[in-house]
């Protein structure tokens, strides 16, 4: 029987824990003195949106949560009715997250909330073309949610990782496994880089890796972009890693 396609998104709150822990960590490290704008995909709920305006008005009043399912971006515009209530007025558009242009000098704040893999499709591509266009530039950050679980099978990853594999000198397939895990969209952000040939214009950090449990095994990755370059080694190898569900354990 054909799987109904839900429409609602709605999660448990494992994933907020990995969001709160990150902008936590965002905030107290990195964060810079100024006002960002919002940039996110909110879904139905706009629950990060929500928590960010609890947070940090200032930092909502410039929201703006894309959407490229029609069907939920109708639910997320009356979402946005009921919470202008309490004074959050975020903007939601009918557009994929990669098509988004800048209106403004203010540093962006992205939360790229996927719900499959940041990894092996056309993102590095995707990626490399908003570096081109500066639409993700230096004084950003993004955060950027990934699937762990159902992947498309290790010999394929190995494969498509090969590259990345050799220059951290892994070999072992559990070590290959652990920093797939770890930093898979890192791999992705780094080809985007390569692509847009701004690998040495560019320093990209990632401030942590946090893994939880929702439905099936995710993580949320936080990065920073600056100026500089990005050695692919440091880059991966820095990684701070934490698991919601286990701490350090
Ligand atoms: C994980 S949900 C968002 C949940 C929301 N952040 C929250 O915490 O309430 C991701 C949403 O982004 C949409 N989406 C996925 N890829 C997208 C893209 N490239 N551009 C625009 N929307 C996208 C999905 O349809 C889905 O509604």
């Amino acid at each position: 029987m054909a799987q109904r396609r839900r429409i609602k998104t709605d999660y448990g709150p494992y994933k907020y824990a990995a969001f709160h822990l990150l902008l936590a960590r965002w905030l107290r490290h990195y964060a810079l003195d100024t006002s960002y704008r919002y940039v996110t995909l909110g879904g139905t709920e706009l629950r990060d949106v929500q928590s960010i305006y609890f947070i940090e008005p200032g930092l909502a009043s410039r929201a703006m949560s894309l959407e490229n399912d029609h069907e939920r971006y109708k639910l997320g515009e009356a979402t946005a009715e009921r919470v202008r209530n309490v004074g959050l007025m975020v903007e939601t558009v009918e557009q994929d997250f990669f098509d988004f242009e800048r209106d403004g000098d203010e540093p962006h704040l992205f939360f790229l909330d996927l719900e499959g893999i940041c990894a092996l499709a056309d993102y590095h591509l995707r990626f490399a073309e908003m570096f081109r266009k500066a639409a993700l530039r230096e004084r950003d950050a993004i955060f950027i949610t990934s699937h762990l679980g159902h992947n498309p099978g290790w010999k394929r990853i190995f494969s498509a990782f090969d590259a990345e594999f050799r220059i951290l000198g892994l070999v072992d397939p559990a070590n290959k496994r652990t920093w797939y895990r770890l930093a898979h969209p890192s791999f992705t952000l780094f080809r985007a880089l390569s692509h847009a040939n701004l690998q040495d214009e560019i320093a990209l950090s990632c401030f942590g890796c946090v893994e939880y449990r929702d439905k099936s095994p995710m993580a949320l990755y936080g990065y920073v972009v600056e100026e500089g370059t990005t050695p692919f080694p440091t880059f991966v190898r820095n990684t701070p890693h934490f698991h919601v569900n286990n701490g350090y354990a």
